[in-house]
């Protein structure tokens, strides 16, 4: 299919990566998953918003708007004739030779995008899934989507050699947030997950959980909570972009709740896949 570098659509095999572009050589860059539903973005201008905040957070430069990014994403999609799936895109600080400081300011970002077709993961939406807890040796700015993931690789691998769908991170007791999702735990009735900070990134799907908490009067708090707290909730469960709203059931091999996906989150599952249509 077609790809988009910088702002023009290509084909894929047209385009060629710099062995110095410095997303390649230092992860110097940021990304976004953005999730396509009947052939459109979903939640688009939350995800560029955030690609810009990311950038920034990391002095990167984007030089074009969010309008005329969305209207490559668009076209993009369209062209590959993508209906369900995600789009990746990518921005690094550009091709240079290699120094740890920063390029001179006539080094230009590269940005790259695809799309890619990616079923709903509803057997496992149904069922729940499995997660193992480890500690979270990631930096201190995890609210950036930076492209420097060993730590979330490293762990998803290792819930991948436990037959386990995610990581679940903590820090010195307190659970930030999955490899590659954020938690959230039902503890008395009250659903909790860790407050936005530098320990986690604020998920899309996150914001758009408590918009639809608040629309329906769901009880939703944002306070630290332990692995103890983890490990005897109620109910535990999962926000991304790809995976939605996807219950876990079983945790280090310790059932949660009666093994089954709980009240709060089917109904949390019922009001987004409304939200999506
Ligand atoms: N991951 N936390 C981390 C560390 C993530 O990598 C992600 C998303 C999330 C959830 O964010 P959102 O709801 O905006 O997708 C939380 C994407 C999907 C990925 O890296 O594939």
């Amino acid at each position: 299919g077609k790809v988009i570098v910088n702002d023009q659509m290509m084909e894929r095999s047209q385009h060629r990566i710099d062995m110095e572009d410095r997303g390649y050589q230092f992860g110097d860059g940021v990304y976004e998953v953005i999730r396509v539903y009947n052939g459109d973005l979903f939640g688009v201008e939350e995800h560029i918003d955030r690609f810009f905040e990311s950038a920034g957070k990391i002095k990167l430069k984007i030089l074009f708007t969010k309008e005329s990014l969305k209207e490559n994403l668009n076209a993009l999609i369209k062209e590959n004739e993508l209906q369900l799936g995600i789009v990746y895109m990518q921005l690094t600080r550009g091709v240079s030779p290699r120094a740890h400081v920063f390029p001179d300011e006539h080094t230009t970002p590269v940005l790259t995008a695809y799309t890619k077709e990616m079923p709903i993961p509803k057997l496992q939406m149904a069922n729940g899934v499995s997660a193992i807890v480890t500690p979270d040796i990631r930096w201190l700015r995890c609210d950036i989507k930076s492209l420097n993931l060993l730590p979330n690789i490293l762990a998803k691998e290792e819930a991948k050699e436990q037959g386990c769908y995610e990581a679940i991170f903590h820090r010195d007791g307190i659970v930030t947030e999955g490899a590659s999702s954020n938690i959230f735990i039902v503890a008395k009735g009250n659903m909790i997950t860790h407050p936005e900070s530098h320990f986690i990134l604020n998920g899309i799907t996150r914001q758009m959980i408590f918009k639809l908490c608040k629309e329906n009067k769901l009880s939703l708090v944002e306070k630290p909570f332990n692995v103890d707290d983890l490990m005897n909730a109620d109910e535990v469960f999962l926000s991304s972009t790809v995976s939605e709203v996807m219950p876990i059931v079983k945790i280090d091999n310790k059932t949660i709740g009666n093994g089954q996906p709980g009240p709060h989150t089917k109904q949390l599952q019922a009001l987004f896949q409304k939200y999506i249509q």
